[in-house]
């Protein structure tokens, strides 16, 4: 086949290009193909990719249109655009001081029983302008760009009134427009009991599962709805009346289960055939079975654990035996895990749960897209597939996890455009948002 091919960017002459696919269930090696490319390179034409091979073939093939570019990757490695798959973007305020309670002996569990934790950031959030809700936003995307990230999911769930949540999932669809990070948004309106219906947490069940999901599903601001599943949060049953009026709405499921105590939530996510099933650091043997049934995505965030001062840490290598695909992701919100550095949430996740690099690689990228239903055009390098890539100035992939806690993502490349250059957001991409 020498058929040319016509492209408008071109990474040329990577060490690596390294891409994962999923493959049947088994561990590592058996779950996921690993494919790298010595002295490979990658070509996008109109924001998808039209090559990935070696770099003499693409030099012979591949013709650069008229104002195509070509950025030469020798000595880096080129994966897919990383996908963080559990974040609480839009908030207002920050919890640091809880972080030095926790440090002098407090629990999270303590903090939120005297009404900090999600509490306290719910009340900065509906105080805040919807404005400050997306220059947060975007504030923070701009910081998950430059670690790689092409792609981030992005809850609501600091609103939990029907006027508080619409305007976070709007906020979360204004940066989505003026960035060129992709927002996915998920409705969390089941995060806590709100206080005011402290008595009457029925009542609030009701108004979650009746009017909110309906109304974020009939304006489009969600693509899927989670509940915090926890002795402080929601009960099974409670999870389920919600989770059921939002698969009627059309929206996909995820939950927070098993993160802080057992209880059975890997197995109610099953059930429910939710997309995935995050934090997971009780889950049981039967649980584990239950999701691999199901084709439910572990979602793993152990950089909480560490944030909260926990030393449970999710099974992941249980998991993936048990045929679980395992997605990584930040979980970045003010309270349990402050931080958009997604790599180096993957680098924790090796360190406490004996995860191999190339399965944190996979689990920032394919399985990260499988577990946001985008598996077909993300996550991957394959002809066809969205241009999304990201190059770290290291020699071989290993080494974007071993050297850990600083940035080696130098470029980033977003829907066939390069939208970090030296590591540096390039700012002609983003205009201001508009108003409300
Ligand atoms: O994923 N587990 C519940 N929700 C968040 C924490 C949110 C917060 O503390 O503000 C989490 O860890
Ligand atoms: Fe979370």
């Amino acid at each position: 086949m020498n058929r040319t091919i016509q492209a408008d960017l071109v990474l040329t002459g990577a060490a690596e290009v390294v891409t994962f696919r999923e493959a049947p269930r088994g561990r590592m090696g058996e779950a996921v193909e690993q494919t790298t490319v010595r002295n490979g390179s990658v070509a996008c034409r109109r924001g998808r990719i039209v090559y990935i091979g070696p770099a003499a073939e693409c030099e012979r093939r591949v013709h650069l249109t008229g104002n195509g570019e070509a950025v030469d990757c020798a000595g880096q490695v080129i994966l897919p655009g990383l996908i963080d798959p559990h974040t609480h973007l839009p908030f207002a305020g920050d919890r640091a001081h809880e972080f030095r309670l926790r440090l002098r002996g407090s629990s999270y569990e303590a903090i939120g029983r005297a009404g900090g934790g999600i509490l306290s950031t719910v009340r900065d959030t509906r105080a805040a302008d919807e404005d400050v809700l997306v220059e947060g936003c975007l504030e923070r995307m701009d910081r998950m760009l430059t670690f790689g990230v092409t792609t981030a999911e992005a809850k609501s769930g600091y609103g939990l009134s029907l006027r508080d949540e619409m305007r976070q999932l709007r906020a979360i669809a204004r940066a989505d427009r003026h960035h060129p990070v992709d927002l996915v948004p998920t409705l969390l309106a089941a995060h806590v009991v709100p206080a005011e219906y402290a008595d009457r947490r029925q009542e609030y069940v009701e108004l979650v599962a009746k009017q909110m999901v309906p109304a974020a599903a009939r304006e489009q601001l969600a693509r899927f709805c989670d509940v915090f599943v926890e002795e402080a949060a929601f009960t099974p049953n409670e999870a389920r009346t919600i989770l059921e009026a939002a698969r009627r709405a059309g929206l996909g499921l995820r939950l927070h289960v098993d993160q802080l105590s057992a209880g059975r939530g890997a197995e109610l996510a099953a059930e429910l055939g939710a997309t995935s099933a995050d934090h997971l650091e009780h889950v049981s043997p039967e649980g584990m079975k239950a999701l691999a049934r199901a084709g439910t995505v572990a979602v793993l965030l152990p950089a909480v654990d560490l944030f909260l001062g926990k030393r449970t840490f999710p099974p992941a290598v249980d998991l993936m035996r048990a045929g679980v695909p395992v997605a990584l992701a930040t979980d970045c919100n003010p309270g349990s895990c402050m931080t958009e550095n997604l790599p180096l949430a993957a680098s924790l996740a090796c360190m406490v749960t004996s995860m191999d690099t190339d399965e944190a690689l996979a689990g920032m990228t394919i399985q990260a897209a499988r577990s946001l239903s985008l598996e077909a055009t993300h996550g991957s390098l394959e002809p066809g597939k969205a241009g999304d890539l990201a190059v770290f100035a290291v020699a071989e992939r290993t080494r974007i996890l071993y050297h850990f806690g600083i940035n080696h993502c130098r470029t980033v490349v977003k829907a066939g455009k390069v939208v970090v250059r030296d590591g540096r957001r390039l700012l002609e991409e983003s205009p201001e948002p508009e108003p409300a």
